[in-house]
């Protein structure tokens, strides 16, 4: 067995900032700030269930208090944990507009984007949910953090990760020295390390699509999963599909047993030209993950997800993600002949 194996989080982000001798300390700070939300989040999405019970009308749970949607309880807990923990100047959140300001007197040097709980359809129906999150070190000067602070490609992230409510809650995160994964033990609260430096298989025998939108796909995607399909017909690789629909639960499985996941343009709704993903808090802080266990992200015309400039908070972006070997053949579809 791994002798890192079982340790706890904590211990895995300050050997990691050692790596780091200008460091101080501040990121771990932040790090560990995320996982306490992440507990918070977790104990709520156990109760998730029980909660309309509990509050009888519907309306209040049994201490009297508003019965939150989860994902807006995921929100405000993050956001609360985030404006006054001291590490960062400003943040943004799938769920909100604009730039969210920390309080007064609490500006720190990072910022932080996130989507609270991914995977919405899933939320009601007892299938696994997370936490994406993207941290970046501030560029602007001066007290408050900017929108220009939030608009940084994925390439300078220095840290990014999902914490996943599943089977287990699991913590997977990387400051650029490889992917570590932590299960959380909820009878102590504390998360162990489980999946010590991840490496995505090279090869896969998983896509993960939404195939019902066939129709709506243009040629290119056709012909790729066309492609991973035959492959099966000739009996080289036998392809399976699996499809979760929350992208953090599609991404971990495919990062743990190997897999693509493909969202990429299509002409389903005129509103998402650039398909449905998010770029800064869904597809980067993927892309970063993956990249550091051995895989790759890019978009349906070949660029590398980490060196897009944003351009807007919550800008949409195709995306192809997962295994070197199945990246690489989607890039040749999507880049020109093949
Ligand atoms: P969110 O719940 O944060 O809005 O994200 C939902 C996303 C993503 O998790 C998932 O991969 C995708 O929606 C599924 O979309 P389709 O239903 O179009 O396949
Ligand atoms: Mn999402
Ligand atoms: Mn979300």
């Amino acid at each position: 067995m791994d002798k890192r194996k079982g340790i706890i989080v904590s211990r895995q982000i300050m050997d990691s900032q050692k790596l780091h001798p200008e460091a101080t300390g501040e990121l771990t700070g932040l790090l560990n700030e995320l996982i306490v939300a992440g507990k918070i989040i977790s104990a709520e999405v156990n109760m998730a269930g029980l909660a309309d019970i509990l509050g009888q009308s519907g309306k209040t749970n049994i201490q009297g208090e508003e019965v939150q949607k989860l994902d807006e309880f995921a929100n405000q807990t993050i956001k609360r944990r985030m404006e006054q923990c001291g590490y960062i100047c400003a943040m943004g959140s799938e769920e909100d507009d604009g730039v969210i300001p920390v309080l007064d007197g609490y500006e720190g040097k990072y910022t932080v984007a996130f989507d609270p709980l991914d995977g919405s359809s899933n939320i009601d129906v007892n299938v696994s949910i997370g936490t994406i999150f993207s941290v970046h070190r501030r560029k602007s000067r001066g007290k408050h953090g900017k929108m220009s602070d939030l608009l940084q490609k994925g390439r300078d992230q220095v840290g990014a990760g999902y914490i996943i409510y599943g089977s287990s809650t699991m913590l997977v995160y990387t400051t650029g020295d490889g992917v570590y994964g932590f299960t959380l033990d909820p009878s102590v609260g504390e998360f162990f390390l489980s999946h010590p430096d991840i490496k995505i298989p090279e090869r896969s025998k998983y896509y993960s699509v939404n195939e019902a939108y066939t129709k709506y796909w243009y040629d290119n995607t056709r012909a790729y999963i066309e492609h991973l399909k035959d492959l099966d017909y000739r009996g080289e690789r036998s392809y399976s599909l699996r499809y979760i629909g929350s992208l953090v639960s599609d991404f971990h499985r495919n990062l743990i047993t190997g897999g693509v996941f493909v969202y990429a343009r299509d002409k389903k709704s005129t509103d998402k030209p650039e398909g449905k993903l998010r770029l800064l808090y869904e597809a980067a802080p993927l892309a970063m993950v993956v990249e550091q266990a051995g895989g790759r992200a890019i978009t349906d015309d070949g660029r590398n997800i980490l060196d897009i400039e944003p351009t807007d908070l919550h800008q949409r972006v195709p995306l192809i993600i997962g295994s070197k070997e199945e990246v690489d053949l989607a890039e040749k579809y999507f880049t020109g002949p093949v």
